[in-house]
């Protein structure tokens, strides 16, 4: 009796070890007429991804989401972020309108891929690729191009390698970070991190639509103000044509776990996780010191983050209130110490490493040239600067700004390489030149004034000589 309970539980014992190996080795894929439970999970072929049921540290609520096998608690992208299920009733599964949909206790569809593209019974299967990407797609389709759905089309506040941040022209279709609302909570939080296309692309960190921190404009190699120093795990691809602009990143080696996030309160943070590892070592993280704080220094400032104090006026500019200048509140920022001329005499001093000012009221013309820039810029009274747009071969195209400059900060490393040619007055211009020549001689009147010495005393030297000489010779004598 008692040996019949004992093989009894053994049997138990072996059947749920075999169904629980089933389920942890899984499958990464579940097809039409298929369901995913809470509690089951797919796994991707590589092992490197799971996807299932969590519920966040402090909440009832369950969502559908997809984390790392070695970190489980890094969620990288949810599928019912608006709609938890408040149960561990939801099932995935394949409707037969051709949509991944998520059905909860009651079998009501609580979210759904949506896919326009989805048309009903045509075989489809949800696959979780190794890259973490879950697609929606036909039995036999492996292309991308065979996607009814993707997940890396529906960013949420986690970048992987081989997503897209950008925007599709043809479709309108955008590609950005969005932080959760908490930790609690991946609903929608206040920022964002979006690829602004207006004119030169740039990505801004935004808190609602209030600017935070920008990357500066795509100059033909990198984004102007990118602090971010490539490292040799990773190979940043920008695609900037007529039909997509985004920028993506792949990892030149796949054992190395990468991911990009944005944090609800803001901040944007670049990890790492070698093989065997499971810790995560921080890479970067944005905005990494006040001067990339949005406008820190108001219009015509600049940011030098080793000089004190940290803002300071543009040449030729002077503070609007010197009053809030003193007391180091720079938000107001800076004007003319002498209008422009405007009828000749105007002429450009370079601003050396710098983050271009944001792209305010601006114009940009790709095929012109630096000269013909910098003639087009006199030309109209309220540019205020230019720059080559694309800093590729020497330099070309044209990005003039008009009335004040917003966001400038000046870099002492030489990666950071962009100049600008600031518009000034004929006054200012002599002014800056002068002080140069002051500079210049003072440079010259030291060495004079040494040199003056040695004279002297070369002088003195041959003087007592020839008084001792006279005098020996009159010993001799
Ligand atoms: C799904 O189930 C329905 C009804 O049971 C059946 O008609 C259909 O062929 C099945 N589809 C697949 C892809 O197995
Ligand atoms: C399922 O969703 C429907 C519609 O949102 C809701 O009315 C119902 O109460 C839900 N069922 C459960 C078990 O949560
Ligand atoms: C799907 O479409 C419905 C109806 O248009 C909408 O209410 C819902 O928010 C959409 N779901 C997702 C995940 O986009
Ligand atoms: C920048 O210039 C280079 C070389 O002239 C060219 O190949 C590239 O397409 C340009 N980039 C943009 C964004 O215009
Ligand atoms: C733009 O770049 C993408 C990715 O390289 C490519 O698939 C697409 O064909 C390009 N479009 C044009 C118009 O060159």
């Amino acid at each position: 009796m008692q040996m019949e309970s004992i093989s009894n539980s053994m049997f138990s014992y072996v059947l749920i070890s075999f169904l629980l190996i089933r389920s942890c080795n899984g499958t990464d894929r579940i097809s039409q007429n298929q369901t995913m439970a809470d509690g089951e999970t797919l796994v991707s072929s590589g092992g490197t991804f799971v996807l299932g049921f969590f519920k966040p540290p402090s909440s009832t609520n369950r969502y559908l989401g997809i984390w790392y096998n070695r970190s489980p608690e890094t969620i990288v992208w949810v599928a019912n972020k608006v709609s938890p299920l408040t149960d561990s009733d939801g099932v995935l599964t394949i409707h037969g309108d051709g949509n991944l949909v998520l059905l909860n206790g009651t079998k009501r569809i609580i979210w759904s891929s949506n896919s326009s593209s989805a048309d009903a019974p045509m075989n489809l299967v949800a696959e979780l690729l190794d890259s973490g990407n879950l697609v929606l797609k036909r039995q036999d389709g492996f292309k991308a191009e065979s996607y009814v759905w993707q997940s890396f089309d529906f960013t949420t506040d986690t970048l992987l390698p081989g997503m897209k941040e950008g925007k599709n022209l043809q479709t309108g279709q955008t590609w950005y970070l969005t932080s959760w609302k908490n930790q609690n909570d991946p609903s929608p939080g206040e920022f964002s991190y979006k690829l602004d296309t207006i004119g030169l692309p740039q990505f801004v960190l935004r808190k609602g639509s209030e600017k935070k921190f920008r990357t500066g404009p795509w100059n033909g190699e990198r984004f102007s103000g990118s602090p971010v120093r490539s490292s040799s795990f990773i190979a940043p691809i920008f695609v900037y044509n007529d039909t997509e602009i985004y920028y993506t990143y792949e990892m030149t080696d796949s054992s190395v776990l990468s991911r990009v996030t944005l944090d609800e309160s803001g901040v944007i943070e670049h990890y790492m996780m070698n093989k065997g590892s499971s810790d995560w070592i921080l890479i970067y993280r944005l905005p990494y010191d006040m001067c990339e704080e949005y406008g820190k220094c108001g219009p015509n400032g600049i940011c030098r983050i080793n000089s004190n104090p940290i803002c300071q006026c543009l040449d030729g500019f002077v503070p609007k209130s010197k009053g809030d200048w003193d007391v180091l509140i720079w938000s107001g920022g800076c004007k003319r110490r002498t209008p422009l001329d405007c009828k000749s005499g105007d002429g450009f001093i370079k601003l050396k490493n710098v983050k271009l000012p944001d792209l305010l009221d601006f114009r940009l013309s790709q095929s012109m040239t630096t000269r013909e820039c910098e003639r087009e810029c006199l030309k109209d009274c309220s540019c205020i600067a230019f720059t080559d747009s694309n800093i590729t071969n020497g330099g070309s195209g044209c990005l003039m700004w008009f009335r004040d400059l917003i966001d400038i900060q000046e870099y002492d490393d030489k990666y950071s390489e962009q100049d600008i040619y600031l518009r000034m007055p004929k006054s200012e211009l002599d002014a800056i030149e002068n002080q140069n020549k002051k500079r210049a001689l003072l440079i010259l009147v030291i060495p004079t004034v040494f040199g003056g010495i040695l004279v002297l005393c070369f002088v003195l030297c041959c003087m007592i000589r020839r008084r001792k000489e006279k005098r020996g010779m009159a010993v001799v004598d």
